[in-house]
Formats: C-alpha cells, sequence, structure tokens
C-alpha cells in the first residue's frame, strides 16, 4: 500500500504534463489516470481501459486528483468522479491540484463550491499549478497567445515549483 494515484482531466495537455511530472517525481511508487480517456497509465506508457469506479482504490496510500480549469470550471469527468466516488475518495488521504490561468484562491473559490461537501472537507486544500496557452491549443488558446504576445508579456507557464511541493508533501 505504497502506492499513489495521480488522476487528471485535461484539454490541451498542460494537466496531463503536471501530473506526468508529479508521477515522474514520485516514481516508481505511482500510477497515472486520464479520468477523460478512462485509461490506467504507467509511467513507461502502458495503459489499461478502466472505468474510474473499478479501480482498487484502497490499494493506494493517498489519491491525487487534478483538473484544467475552463471558465470557472474544472473539466467534466473530474467533477463527475468526484460525485460518484466521493465515498471511496475519503478513505485515504486526497490532494486536489488545478490547472489554469487564475490564481490559486480565484481557483479555490470557482472550484470549492463546485465540490461534494464530503470531498471538500477531506480534501482540505487546493494545490494550483498555474497554467499554459498551447499553439495547438485551439481558437480560444491561440487567440489568448496573442493578446498576450500583442501586449508584450511572457506566455503563462507551468509553476513546476508548486508541483514539487507537492511531490515533497506527498513524500513526507
Ligand atoms: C476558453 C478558455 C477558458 C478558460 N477559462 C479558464 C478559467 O476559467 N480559469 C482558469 O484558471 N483558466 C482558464 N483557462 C486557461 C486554461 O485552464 C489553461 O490553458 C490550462 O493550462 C489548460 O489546461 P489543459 O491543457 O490541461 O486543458 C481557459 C482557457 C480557455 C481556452
Amino acid at each position: 500500500m505504497n502506492r499513489i494515484l495521480v488522476a487528471y482531466a485535461s484539454k490541451t495537455g498542460t494537466t496531463k504534463r503536471a501530473a506526468e511530472m508529479l508521477a515522474r517525481s514520485l516514481a516508481p511508487d505511482c500510477d497515472l489516470y486520464d479520468l477523460r480517456r478512462g485509461m490506467l497509465q504507467t509511467l513507461s506508457g502502458t495503459e489499461t481501459r478502466m472505468p474510474f469506479r473499478s479501480l482498487d482504490l484502497t490499494a493506494y496510500r493517498a489519491i491525487v486528483l487534478g483538473s484544467a480549469m475552463y471558465i470557472g470550471r474544472p473539466v467534466k469527468p473530474f467533477l463527475r468522479i468526484l460525485q460518484e466516488s466521493a465515498s471511496s475518495l475519503t478513505r485515504q488521504p486526497l490532494y486536489l491540484f488545478t490547472c489554469g490561468l487564475a490564481t490559486a484562491k480565484e481557483e479555490q473559490s470557482y472550484l470549492w463550491p463546485l465540490l461534494p461537501g464530503e470531498i471538500a472537507d477531506h480534501a482540505k486544500e487546493l494545490h494550483h499549478f498555474g497554467g499554459e496557452l498551447c499553439e495547438k491549443g485551439g481558437f480560444f488558446q491561440r487567440m489568448m497567445r496573442k493578446d498576450y504576445e500583442k501586449k508584450g508579456l511572457a506566455l503563462p507557464k507551468l509553476d513546476e515549483v508548486s508541483v514539487q511541493q507537492l511531490s515533497a508533501l506527498l513524500q513526507s
């Protein structure tokens, strides 16, 4: 029961990258789960299709769940899994993280009211890893990138220090 599960919901890849970064820092005792595709993944790249509810969560000493934020909401499967599996997600330490361009405080204020009460009580705090605007992220991401460039602003980047801070917490 030494393993940690890192499950993520990502649309354009940033949250996936953050989850992989976290999982690599916890290797080898870590599994990844893609909430949108319903795939259990290993760091070596193998994938097994499996509904989240079929995972044996008691095999993990901690669970980390993360989502990208879009228009003030997490990606749908993230909330759905929290609602469907609330009771099995509160049997071991649960850590939540978000990726997005808003501040940690703003993400907390958007996300917390949407969480099932028992999850909000159990998870205690939100870790925020910042966000990115991918070139291949579609029309809105490209538009937002152009806006940053027009204003001479540096493009937003994933906050790798915050990822490492959560990793340290999970290893302590
Ligand atoms: C249409 C649109 C809406 C967005 N809304 C939010 C938002 O409400 N809050 C936020 O923090 N970031 C928002 N973002 C930024 C994304 O969360 C950010 O690009 C993130 O890195 C995407 O993660 P993903 O690549 O894992 O999907 C938005 C981006 C787009 C394109």
